[in-house]
């Protein structure tokens, strides 16, 4: 049985902090699926194509073909809210969806030599990509939490220093509205999967989530402590 763990949750509920957490921890390969929608969506915003679906075949094919390199993607300013707005747009779209759904699968299944597994964080993992994942963890905390959560990133990041940051109530706002579509549409809802461990990280610290996480993990991977 391959070892794959699925972790699904809302935007900002530290579902990518206990992702790389564990990926450090156990030795296994990650891949923040949300970076595939944020890098069709940026393109898209860019307006050299129209269509989501055309970008998401061009990404497929060229750019992103070695995820496992995934730094590449990380550079791009993807984190930008109205990249975060329409990432959430184009992730309705089950063309879009669909085109993606492979590559995602590949990288689950092929890791490199030299990690024991693959860990994939997202909203429809467990539900739809790796049904059959050894081990699945929805991430959840309270809006007000995840925005504040958010609004630390923007400040620290502020991309140079160019933009006005946001207030709290209007991240709380996008927020409720991004998890209200990935809720609501009707192809790969933001769900928990029935198997899933519940990890509520609102009232933990870091170090608590992860340890938490980990635990979970080597008991539903039948690894040794
Ligand atoms: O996780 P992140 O906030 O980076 O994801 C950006 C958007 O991509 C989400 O709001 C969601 O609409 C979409 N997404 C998705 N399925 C995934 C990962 C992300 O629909 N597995």
């Amino acid at each position: 049985m391959k070892k794959q763990i699925a972790i699904d949750g809302p935007a900002a509920s530290g579902k990518g902090t206990i992702a790389r957490g564990l990926a450090r921890a156990l030795n296994f390969a990650y891949l923040d699926t949300g970076l595939l929608y944020r890098a069709v969506a940026q393109r898209l915003l860019q307006g050299a194509e129209s269509r989501a679906v055309v970008v998401a075949r061009s990404l497929v094919r060229a750019d992103i073909q070695d995820l496992h390199d995934l730094r590449v993607l990380e550079d791009l300013g993807l984190r930008h809210p109205a990249v975060s707005a329409k990432a959430s747009e184009v992730a309705a779209e089950s063309e879009v969806r669909s085109v993606l759904r492979g590559l995602q699968r590949d990288f689950a299944d092929n890791p490199p030599a030299d990690k024991s597994g693959a860990i994939l964080d997202g909203r429809d993992i467990a539900t739809v990509i790796l049904p059959n994942a050894a081990c699945k963890i929805f991430v959840t905390a309270a809006v007000v939490v995840r925005a504040r959560r958010r609004l630390a990133d923007l400040e620290a990041a502020n991309f140079g220093g160019t933009e006005s940051v946001p207030t709290l109530e209007d991240l709380r706002a996008d927020l409720q509205a991004r998890d209200l579509r990935d809720e609501t549409r009707a192809d790969s809802p933001l769900r928990r999967d029935s198997g899933a461990l519940l990890l509520d990280t609102g009232e933990q610290s870091v170090a608590e989530s992860i340890a938490e996480a980990l635990a979970y993990a080597r008991d539903c991977l039948n690894l040794a402590d």
